[in-house]
């Protein structure tokens, strides 16, 4: 083999992202990828959103709800403004080429790789001997989700950003490894991420050094895709601020966590940049501030926690989505195991 490494990955540009089915989805879900899966529409002809349960199955799960939750996320997905028609919507563990590429990169990953991820180090705490093998494995399965479709570039929020990195180094790897016959382009590309705007970090409404999270055990902590009106304002009212204004520059926002996680809600929420809010409310208090985020959230969310329940209430229609788009993704990611199967060697390939 030549030691040239091989010509740049070739083929077309694909979005791919997918949110777990745990628990109920909340803004910084909303924020951090939703909004950038319904916009990345416009963009890009190829877009494939999955609801990943078999990385729900990491932590504590229980086998009767997880069809249910699922449903709820790619109902989240619809209401959100995902278009079935255009895009994939499914359910990760209809496909099973996602589990058989993860082994794959089981064995190309490396355990050095994998105990640098500090998400799981977070997760597990002092107690990893306790936590599942799955746990541990689980960034390599969500590098298989994204290369199993040859996708290039996959939205997220910033806690991902380890995570889409170490996706890269499997894609090298293999390439590096397993090699295309010399002058051909790489096999796999290196999916960039796309983490951008004051949505893609946002933090707990409590304690701005944390991000909002579903496993926070205070609910006042985040806001929920499901909050109704008043439930949005008595959480925004009660959200930890300072008793100084709201500064005029983004400069002022540095050492006040709370406040920079407050005006980020309100520029992502109103598709307003940071400057324009700060130049809109600087110097004015938050007990002006406060109601009028409350208000642009509720305009946004009450919406789609509407559309969410009528889609909910037709489980026939909604499985259908599923279905066909498991299909769809199926007929996308079995080419491309067939081709990694010839090129690992497997028996009857
Ligand atoms: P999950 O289910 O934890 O979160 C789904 C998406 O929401 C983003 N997010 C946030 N963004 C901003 N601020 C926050 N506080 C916040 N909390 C969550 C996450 O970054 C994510 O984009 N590992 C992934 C799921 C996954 C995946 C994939 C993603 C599996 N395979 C392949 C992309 C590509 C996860 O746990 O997301």
């Amino acid at each position: 083999m030549s030691d040239q490494p091989p010509p740049a990955y070739a083929g077309p540009q694909r979005v791919f992202s997918g949110m777990q089915p745990t628990n109920g989805l909340h803004l910084g879900n909303y924020l951090g990828a939703l909004v950038k899966f319904v916009a990345l529409q416009e963009r890009f002809a190829d877009c494939i959103y999955c609801v990943v349960d078999l990385h729900a199955m990491t932590a504590d799960h229980d086998p009767k709800t997880l069809a249910d939750r699922s449903r709820e996320v790619a109902a989240a997905y619809l209401a959100a403004g995902v278009d079935p028609k255009r895009s994939i919507i499914f359910v990760q563990s209809a496909v099973r080429a996602h589990a058989e590429l993860a082994w794959v990169f089981n064995c190309v990953a490396r355990m050095g790789w994998l105990e640098r991820m500090t998400q799981f180090k977070d997760k597990a705490g002092k107690h990893s001997e306790r936590m599942s093998v799955g746990l541990f494995d689980y960034p390599v399965l969500q590098a298989a989700d994204i290369l199993v479709y040859k996708a290039t570039h996959v939205p997220v929020g910033e806690d991902q950003k380890q995570h889409l990195e170490l996706a890269r180094d499997i894609a090298q790897k293999f390439n590096n490894d397993f090699g295309a016959p010399s002058g051909a382009p790489a096999f796999f590309p290196l999916p960039d991420s796309l983490i951008e705007g004051p949505g893609a970090r946002i933090m707990s409404l409590r304690d701005g050094s944390k991000k909002m999270s579903k496993s926070d055990p205070s609910d006042m902590s985040r806001i929920n895709l499901t909050d109704d009106a008043d439930a949005i304002a008595n959480k925004i009212k009660r959200a930890t601020t300072d008793p100084q204004p709201l500064p005029e520059t983004k400069e002022g926002l540095a050492g006040r966590p709370e406040v920079e996680n407050l005006v980020g809600i309100y520029a992502s929420t109103t598709g307003a940049s940071l400057e324009a809010v700060l130049a809109d409310w600087g110097g004015k208090g938050f007990g002006a501030f406060k109601p009028a985020l409350a208000e642009a959230l509720v305009a946004k969310l009450a919406p789609l926690a509407a559309e969410l329940r009528r889609l909910l209430a037709d489980e026939a229609a909604l499985d259908q989505i599923l279905k066909d788009g498991a299909e769809r993704a199926a007929s996308i990611a079995e080419p491309v195991m067939a081709d990694v199967r010839k090129i690992v060697g497997f028996w009857g390939a």
